[in-house]
């Protein structure tokens, strides 16, 4: 299954009801090629992790997969449940990050983006109000239209902040939230626009092992919804009980892909990411020489 350069791992691709297909995507910064030829897909409603130590390229892909980066070469084409197909990543162009959210595709960063002078509650409405419809003279007249809007909207924020277990702290500041909280709220934000995939960049990371263990229950939760997930984590517990199928990347490339039994055995990994003392993952574990906090790369 290990990989070399002329043969990719098959099981970075799979046939069926596929959500999000990447094609030979490569990016590179002047000299520097972060990410080379990379293929994968994802079924719809897979729980799918990308895995690497750092520097591998992994943030970088997520910035591809929702048009914030333009990779020089390759293709991302986002396959909506309505039925649509929309190239993120083409010839000649990519679409607008907040395009991509619109499509259905919704992320979270590696270091939390919330507002912190803004409430719990009001950091969820940023992102149930960018579905909305409303304009800013409908706003100012206050239509019948946008009254049913807002009073939706703020249902839809308690809802969510329920489903992710923050209804008690709905008017504290963003900024005084604990870390495994505002890792929940950032969750919670980012389904406020409605996702048929969400991406989270280290979802675990700062967090505690109590923090890790609620996180990792969230995500299977929300996936049990019915949204695709994409998980780039370093915690090796997380990510072998939640995913369904692993990639890993090492140096821009794919170097290895499928069930995280297969990867955990894959001499290529355990050479390049998991080291050889890796057996059995334990609670909050890391892959040697992994940081602990937050690192570079954000999007
Ligand atoms: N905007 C940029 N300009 C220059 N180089 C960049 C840029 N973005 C990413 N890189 C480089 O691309 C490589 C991959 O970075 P990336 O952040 O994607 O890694 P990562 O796998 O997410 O690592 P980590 O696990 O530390 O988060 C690194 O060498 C990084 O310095
Ligand atoms: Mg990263």
């Amino acid at each position: 299954m290990s990989a070399t350069a002329t043969a990719l791992p098959v099981a970075a691709r799979v046939d069926g009801d596929i959500i999000i297909d990447v094609e030979g995507v490569t990016l590179s910064f002047g000299g520097l090629t972060c990410l080379s030829e990379v293929s994968l897909n994802q079924r719809r409603g897979e729980m799918l992790s990308v895995i690497g130590p750092n520097g591998a390229g992994k943030t970088s892909l997520f910035n591809c997969l929702t048009g914030v980066y333009r990779p020089q070469r390759g293709s991302v084409v986002f396959h909506s449940a309505r039925g649509h197909s929309s190239p993120i990543v083409a010839d000649g162009g990519n679409t607008k990050p907040h395009h991509v959210n619109r499509l259905g595709i919704a992320r979270t960063f590696q270091t939390t983006r919330l507002f912190n002078a803004l409430t719990t509650f009001e950091n969820v409405k940023v992102g149930v109000e960018s579905r909305q419809h409303t304009g800013p003279v409908g706003a100012m007249l206050r239509l019948p239209r946008t009254r049913r809007e807002e009073h939706d909207g703020d249902a839809r924020v308690v809802q969510l902040l329920e489903f992710v277990g923050l209804s008690a702290r709905a008017n504290e500041l963003a900024g005084s939230l604990p870390f495994g909280d505002r890792r929940r709220l950032e969750i919670a934000r980012a389904l406020g626009t409605q996702p048929e995939l969400l991406l989270l960049d280290e979802p675990a990371a700062g967090t505690n092992p109590a923090e890790k263990l609620d996180l990792g229950r969230l995500i299977r939760r929300v996936n049990e919804t019915g949204v695709s997930v994409l998980l780039i984590e370093h915690d090796m517990s997380m990510v072998m009980a939640l995913a369904e199928r692993i990639i890993v990347l090492n140096f821009g490339r794919v170097i290895a892909a499928g069930t995280p039994s297969e990867v955990q055995h894959d001499q290529a990994v355990i050479e390049a990411y998991l080291g050889t003392s890796h057996k059995a993952v334990g609670p909050g574990e890391r892959p040697r020489g992994q940081s602990a906090a937050p690192s570079t790369g954000e999007g």
